[in-house]
Formats: structure tokens, C-alpha cells, sequence
């Protein structure tokens, strides 16, 4: 498998404060690669290290091979970068937005036009393409990023949390789009704080908590290390308390051992909140 980033204790400092702290982290071709962590984690940070929009204190980084401190524009010409906050020109169009874009990357003009009606096309935005940033909602704005960040046809494609602020069905639609452009070849490095979209979406999820990566595995082995299923149970008045078991036996001989004190039980599949909880002793939404 060949690496595409490569960290080795990439760390940040603002102030006092270690936004990212010894990050050693691979990530190989043709994986959707999700940084999850609750806000104030350290993942913008990382990104835009990663994407030379800021330089580590100290450690390093590696993107494509290239030295992201030593080599800003060999890495910049192989990334695609769709960052948190809208970045494109409000008052220009989809298609005026992803003109200059081109221009930026010295497409000639034939070549330009071909390259945009395309990617209009594949992100779905065609029948938009003549509307101004402003009047598109928040998912078809979203789309009008990706399709500026993949103009010049990156083989890596960060996303920083790309679906934030939007309802379930167009979260799902995005995710639709990740996958098919991961299909078509594209890597993803992408961050979120939401657990459904890290598990239905990555191939691996590393953990960042208080600029630290505190797990790294598939969604499924990370479940697997604190047990697939969690019981959850509450006595009256009190708080709910967590327990997690490798397999169906355990729980009901748990769940048997209980006593009479205990009023609620639930029984579930665990999931990477849970995951996150156990590692930190908070949820991510915390
Ligand atoms: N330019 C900056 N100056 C000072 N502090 C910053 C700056 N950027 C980020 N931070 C701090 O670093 C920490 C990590 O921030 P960030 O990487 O944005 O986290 P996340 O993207 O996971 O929410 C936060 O405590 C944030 O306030
Ligand atoms: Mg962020």
C-alpha cells in the first residue's frame, strides 16, 4: 500500500496551548481516512498543516512523499482541499468560482470549459452552475467547494467536516459523493464530530482528543477492543453507567447478575461514542 501522508510527531503550538501533540499517523492510497474528535480537538489544525496553509512547531509531515514545510507547492499541486468555512466568492456563480479556480491552475481555456461542464456534472450541480454561492443552500454550497477543490484533479481530497450544519438527507447525498469519488480513486482525508458519519464512512478512524491521537484502527476493531455490545443501565435517581462485552453470553450473564436496584437496562451494539467515552471519560458531543 502506498502511503500518501505520513506524520511523525507533528505538533502545533498556540500560546500555551498544544492544538496538535506528537500526531504519528499513516495514511495509504485509496482509503476514506476519518479524523474524529469533538470540537476544540486539534483536527483544522492538522488539515491545514497537512495542506501547508500552516507550518508545525515541530515534527513532520509528509503528503505524497513531499516534505509539507520543505515542499509547499509539489504538495498543493497533488491535494484537493475543502476546508470548514466557505471559501469561495459568495457574489459569483458556481461556474465563476470554479473559473478562477482553473485559471489558478493554468488551464487553458478549452481545456477549461471541458474540465468544469464535467465536474458540474459529477457533483450535480449543473442546473445550478449559473447561481451565485449565496443563493444555493447549504448542501448544494458544500458541493460547489468540492467541485472547486478537485478542478486540477487531486489524488488526495481533504474534507474538513464536510457535512457540519446539514439535515440527515443531505448528509447522506454527501456521503453518496465521498464514496464515489473515493471508487474513482481519490483518498480522502476527512474530519468530523459526527460518530455515524465516521462509521458509515471510513475505512479508518483515528481519535484526536486534546490534540492527541488517543486510537487508531477500522470502526469495527475499535469497537471490537472495548466489546461490540454495550449495556447501558440505570438505577432510580442515578446516572446511567456504561459496561461493554465481547459477545451475547457476557451480556446476559451481566444482565443476570444485576440487582433489583438497577430500573432500566438497555442492550445495544456498541458504537465509536462509546469508543470515545471509554478512552476519555466524556462523549464527543461533550
Ligand atoms: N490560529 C489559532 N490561534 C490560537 N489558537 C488556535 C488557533 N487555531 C486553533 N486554535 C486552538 O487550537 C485548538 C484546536 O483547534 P482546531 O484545530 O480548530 O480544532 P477542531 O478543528 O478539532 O475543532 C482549539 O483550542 C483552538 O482554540
Ligand atoms: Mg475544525
Amino acid at each position: 500500500m502506498e502511503e500518501v501522508i505520513a506524520t511523525e510527531n507533528l505538533s502545533k503550538k498556540y500560546g500555551e496551548l498544544w492544538a496538535v501533540k506528537n500526531l504519528s499517523l499513516k495514511v495509504f492510497s485509496g482509503e476514506i481516512f476519518g479524523f474524529l474528535g469533538p470540537n476544540g480537538a486539534g483536527k483544522t489544525t492538522t488539515i491545514r498543516i497537512l495542506t501547508t496553509l500552516t507550518k508545525p512547531t515541530s515534527g513532520r509531515a509528509w503528503v505524497g512523499g513531499f516534505d509539507v514545510v520543505e515542499k509547499p507547492e509539489k504538495v498543493r499541486e497533488i491535494i484537493g482541499v475543502m476546508q470548514q468555512h466557505m471559501s469561495l466568492d459568495r457574489d459569483l456563480t458556481v461556474r465563476e468560482n470554479m473559473e478562477l479556480r482553473a485559471r489558478l491552475h493554468h488551464f487553458a481555456a478549452s481545456e477549461r470549459k471541458k474540465r468544469i461542464t464535467e465536474l458540474l456534472e459529477y457533483v450535480g450541480l449543473t442546473e445550478h452552475a449559473d447561481r451565485t454561492i449565496d443563493e444555493l443552500s447549504g448542501g448544494l454550497q458544500r458541493r460547489a467547494m468540492i467541485a472547486c477543490s478537485l478542478i486540477h484533479k487531486p489524488k488526495l481530497l481533504f474534507l474538513d467536516e464536510p457535512t457540519v450544519g446539514l439535515d440527515a438527507h443531505t448528509r447522506r447525498r454527501m456521503w453518496d459523493l465521498i464514496r464515489r469519488l473515493n471508487a474513482d480513486g481519490v483518498t480522502i482525508f476527512l474530519t468530523t464530530h459526527y460518530i455515524e458519519e465516521a462509521e458509515a464512512l471510513c475505512h479508518r478512524v483515528g481519535i484526536l482528543h486534546e490534540g492527541q491521537l488517543i486510537a487508531l484502527d477500522k470502526p469495527f476493531e475499535l469497537r471490537r477492543k472495548i466489546g461490540l455490545f454495550a449495556v447501558v443501565t440505570v438505577i432510580e435517581n442515578g446516572n446511567a453507567s456504561y459496561k461493554y462485552f465481547p459477545d451475547k453470553t457476557a451480556v446476559a450473564q451481566y444482565v443476570q447478575s444485576l440487582p433489583s436496584t438497577v430500573k432500566t437496562i438497555v442492550v445495544r451494539e456498541s458504537n465509536l461514542e462509546d469508543v470515545f467515552l471509554e478512552l476519555t471519560g466524556r462523549g464527543v458531543g461533550d
